[in-house]
């Protein structure tokens, strides 16, 4: 697949292309990246991409003729071309979105700025709106970076581990376990004694634990759709909220609450 990003800070991104997984993906020609500046299509000499809003207030807003300009050329001939305008007002962004974008051949991304972007390029150019998260950015390019991340590690071969991809987003359900790696104790806190066991059995049944703990305490939004957890982890769930004696252990051996 392809992406190409529409931007007036081009050099925002050179880190990002250079380093870690996109970089690998992009030099075994996994994915294409073109990264083009918006002022490249304008005409005027000062190369203008943004003027004064209608109906006044303050700030300015991106000019539509570059855009449309930009998106008509890199979008000539092609098909099945996703156009993403990144702007707080759109649609957040979620694993859904990153797997249906992973499914076309090209995924246009142009970086909203400024206090915004001529509506007309929502209308009547963009496919879809995404926004990131309920805050404000001063700039979409933070967003292309995010998107690229996502939907590029889900394309097959990227991944060291091709399943590994497919493993998380099956745990949509919840947040993920918690890892821990040598020293056994470090600064007197030790690594919880059940991974040290060799039994996997009791392995996987404390990290499931432990993920739907702190899923309780930073998402517990997450756990209105039991649907998404399996038979297990309901139980489990239902265990830590207090609903069920346990059936193992006392989540206080492990637990400071
Ligand atoms: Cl895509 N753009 C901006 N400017 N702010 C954001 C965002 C996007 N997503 C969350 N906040």
């Amino acid at each position: 697949m392809r992406f190409d990003v529409l931007t007036i800070f081009p050099a925002f991104f050179e880190g990002f292309l250079t380093h870690g997984i996109v970089r690998r993906a992009y030099e075994r020609r996994l994915v294409e990246i073109g990264i083009h500046n918006l002022r490249d299509w304008t005409y005027d000499r000062h190369q203008i991409v943004d003027d004064r809003p209608y109906g006044g207030e303050s700030g300015m807003v991106l000019k539509p003729e570059p855009i449309f300009r930009a998106v008509e050329a890199l979008t000539h001939g092609r098909t099945n071309s996703a156009i993403v305008l990144l702007t707080p007002q759109g649609r957040l962004f979620d694993q859904r979105t990153a797997q249906r974008l992973s499914q076309q051949a090209q995924v246009v991304l142009i970086c909203g700025r400024y206090e915004g972007v001529d509506e007309r390029v929502a209308e009547h150019l963009a496919t879809e709106e995404i926004s990131i998260g309920d805050y404000v950015l001063s700039g979409g390019e933070p967003a292309a970076m995010v998107i690229m991340d996502a939907v590029i590690r889900l394309l097959p071969e990227v991944l060291g581990n091709p399943t590994s991809a497919e493993k998380e987003s099956f745990q949509a359900g919840r947040l993920d376990y918690p890892v821990y790696t040598r020293p056994a104790v470090y600064r007197g806190h030790a690594v919880p004694p059940e991974l040290l066991t060799g039994n996997h059995a009791e392995i996987d049944l404390w990290r499931r634990r432990a993920a739907l703990r702190k899923t309780l305490r930073y998402r517990p939004d997450l756990l209105t759709d039991q649907s998404r957890l399996d038979e297990t982890d309901r139980r489990l769930l239902a265990e830590l909220l207090g609903t069920l004696p346990p059936t193992t252990r006392p989540l206080t051996c492990h637990s400071s609450s």
